[in-house]
C-alpha cells in the first residue's frame, strides 16, 4: 500500500441526473417527458416503478447539497429535465422550473460546490418525440434553443457545461434495442438519431460561444474499455470494430475525424446512411473544452464475420456485478490512456464512474465493502494515467451521490454512495461515502 496523491486543484465530486432523483414529475408545470410515458408502458421498466418520486430530490435539494457538503465535495454534476424549463421543448419557458435549478445552483455556490451542469441526461419533452425525435432534424435545433435558453439563465452562476449525457444510450437503446424510452426498434431511425444527437451537440456548442458565457463545454460519452479476447490478430481486428462502433463514432467527429467507415458502411448497407448533410461534420467539430469520459467496466471481443457488425462479445472472465458486467477496476485507467492518446489529451473529467452493490444497511450502517473496494481500484488506475503523463484529467465524479431510479431496472439497482430509504426518503451514508469524502479531504488515497 502506498498514498496516492492526486494534483493539486483535482477535483472530487458526484453525479445524478434529474429524472432519476427529482421526483415532481407533474408539478410546477412541468411537461411530460418520454420517460414519464415509458413507465406507464406495461412491461418496459422492471417491477413496474417509475420516477415519479424517484428520491424526492426535487423538494429535498437543500438537504441533499447539506450532505455533499458533509462528504467534502468540490463539485456536483446534475442535468436539467429539458421539459420542466420548456414543457413541450421549445416556446415559453416556465418560470417555476427554471427557479428550481436556479434555486439549486444557488445552494451549491453557497455551499462551496461548483455546479456542473448536463443539459440533456435522456428525458426529452414527449412533445418533441411526438414530432420524431431525435431521428427527425429539427430536434437538433429545438435543443440548441433549449441550451441557449439556459445560459442566458444561469450562465452567470455556471461554469462549466456538458450538453449530453451518453448519446450512444440515447440511439442504440432508445431507437434500436427499444430497451429504453422511447422504447423503438428501428435501425434506420436509431442512425438518424446518432447523427441528430451529434449535430446537436455542435449547435449547443457554437450557441455557447455566441452567448459570451464564460465557462467551459464539453461532452460527456458512455465507454468500454475494449480488449482482444486473445492474442490472435483476429481478436485485435474486432476491438478495433469495437472500438469503431462505441467510442469513434462518438468522439471522432467531436475530434474533427469524422465517422470511421466502418460505421458508414454498416448503416449505408443496412438501408439507413447517416443523414449528413453540407456543413454537419465542421459543425460537430466546433472545439471543446474538456472530455467527459464515463466507463464502468472492460469488454473483450471477438471477431464474428455473421453479425453485421462484424464483433461479438466473449464470455466474461472476471467476477460479474449486478448489472451484469464484469468487475474490472483496471478499466477506468486502462481506457482514459486509450483516449487521451487517440485525441491529443484532452481535459479530461471523469463524469460518472461507479458501481452497482445491493447491500443493504445493518444496524443503521452500509458496509458496502465490494464498492469501496472497485472504487478504490479505478481511482488508483485514473492516479497512475495522470502521474505518468498519459491522461489529463482534473475531475473524478462518482455515480451516484444516491441510490436512485436506474432506468429499466427500476430502483432494484443501488449506485448511490449513500442509501436512499425510498419508504422514507432517509438518506445513509455508506462506507463507500466515508472512504470517498476522505480521498476528497486527503485529495489522494491508499492503494
Ligand atoms: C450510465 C448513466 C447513468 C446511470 C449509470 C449507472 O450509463 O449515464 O444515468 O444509469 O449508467
Amino acid at each position: 500500500m502506498a498514498f496516492l496523491s492526486f494534483p493539486k486543484g483535482f477535483q472530487w465530486g458526484a453525479a445524478t441526473a434529474s429524472y432519476q432523483i427529482e421526483g415532481a414529475a407533474r408539478e410546477d408545470g412541468k411537461g411530460l417527458s418520454i420517460w414519464d410515458v415509458f413507465c406507464q408502458q406495461p412491461g418496459r421498466v422492471q417491477n413496474g416503478d417509475t420516477g415519479d418520486v424517484a428520491c424526492d430530490h426535487y423538494h429535498r435539494f437543500r438537504d441533499d447539497v447539506a450532505l455533499m457538503k458533509r462528504l467534502g465535495l468540490s463539485t456536483y454534476r446534475f442535468s436539467v429535465s429539458w421539459p420542466r424549463v420548456l414543457p413541450f421543448g421549445f416556446g415559453e419557458p416556465n418560470e417555476r422550473g427554471i427557479d428550481f435549478y436556479s434555486r439549486l445552483i444557488d445552494e451549491l455556490l453557497g455551499a462551496g460546490i461548483e455546479p456542473c451542469l448536463t443539459l440533456y441526461h435522456w428525458d426529452l419533452p414527449q412533445a418533441l418525440q411526438d414530432l420524431g425525435g431525435w431521428p427527425e432534424r429539427s430536434t437538433a435545433q429545438r435543443f440548441a434553443d433549449y441550451a441557449e435558453l439556459l445560459y442566458r439563465r444561469f450562465g452567470d452562476r455556471v461554469t462549466r457545461w456538458i450538453t449530453h449525457n451518453e448519446p450512444i444510450v440515447t440511439s442504440m437503446m432508445g431507437y434500436r434495442a427499444g430497451v429504453l424510452a422511447p422504447g423503438i426498434r428501428d435501425l434506420r431511425l436509431a442512425g438518424r438519431a446518432i447523427h441528430h444527437l451529434l449535430l446537436s451537440h455542435g449547435l449547443a456548442v457554437a450557441a455557447f460561444r455566441a452567448s459570451g458565457v464564460k465557462g467551459e463545454i464539453g461532452i460527456t460519452n458512455a465507454n468500454t474499455s475494449y480488449e482482444p479476447a486473445d492474442a490472435t490478430e483476429e481478436s485485435r481486428q474486432a476491438c478495433e470494430l469495437a472500438r469503431d462502433f462505441d467510442t469513434r463514432t462518438w468522439h471522432g467527429p467531436v475530434y474533427g475525424r469524422g465517422y470511421p467507415e466502418s460505421v458508414l458502411r454498416y448503416y449505408e448497407k443496412n438501408d439507413g446512411a447517416l443523414p449528413i448533410e453540407r456543413d454537419d461534420l465542421r459543425v460537430i467539430a466546433a472545439p471543446t473544452d474538456f472530455l467527459g469520459v464515463n466507463l464502468y467496466s472492460r469488454r473483450q471481443v471477438v471477431l464474428d464475420r455473421a453479425r453485421g457488425v462484424g464483433f461479438r462479445s466473449a464470455p466474461p472472465k472476471l467476477p460479474l456485478l449486478p448489472m451484469g458486467y464484469e468487475a474490472a477496476p483496471f478499466a477506468l485507467g486502462d481506457f482514459l490512456r486509450f483516449v487521451s492518446a487517440e485525441y491529443g489529451k484532452p481535459v479530461i473529467y471523469v463524469t460518472e464512474n461507479g458501481v452497482c452493490d445491493n447491500t443493504a444497511p445493518a444496524n443503521g450502517a452500509v458496509a458496502d465493502v465490494e464498492r469501496t473496494e472497485l472504487l478504490r481500484g479505478f481511482i488508483a488506475g485514473m492516479h497512475a494515467a495522470i502521474a505518468d503523463g498519459a491522461a489529463d484529467v482534473r475531475a473524478y465524479y462518482v455515480w451516484s451521490l444516491l441510490d436512485n431510479f436506474e432506468w429499466a431496472f427500476g430502483y432494484s439497482k443501488r449506485f448511490g454512495i449513500v442509501w436512499t430509504d425510498f419508504e422514507t426518503q432517509q438518506r445513509i451514508p455508506k462506507q463507500s461515502a466515508v472512504f470517498f469524502s476522505e480521498v476528497a479531504e486527503k485529495n489522494g488515497l491508499e492503494a
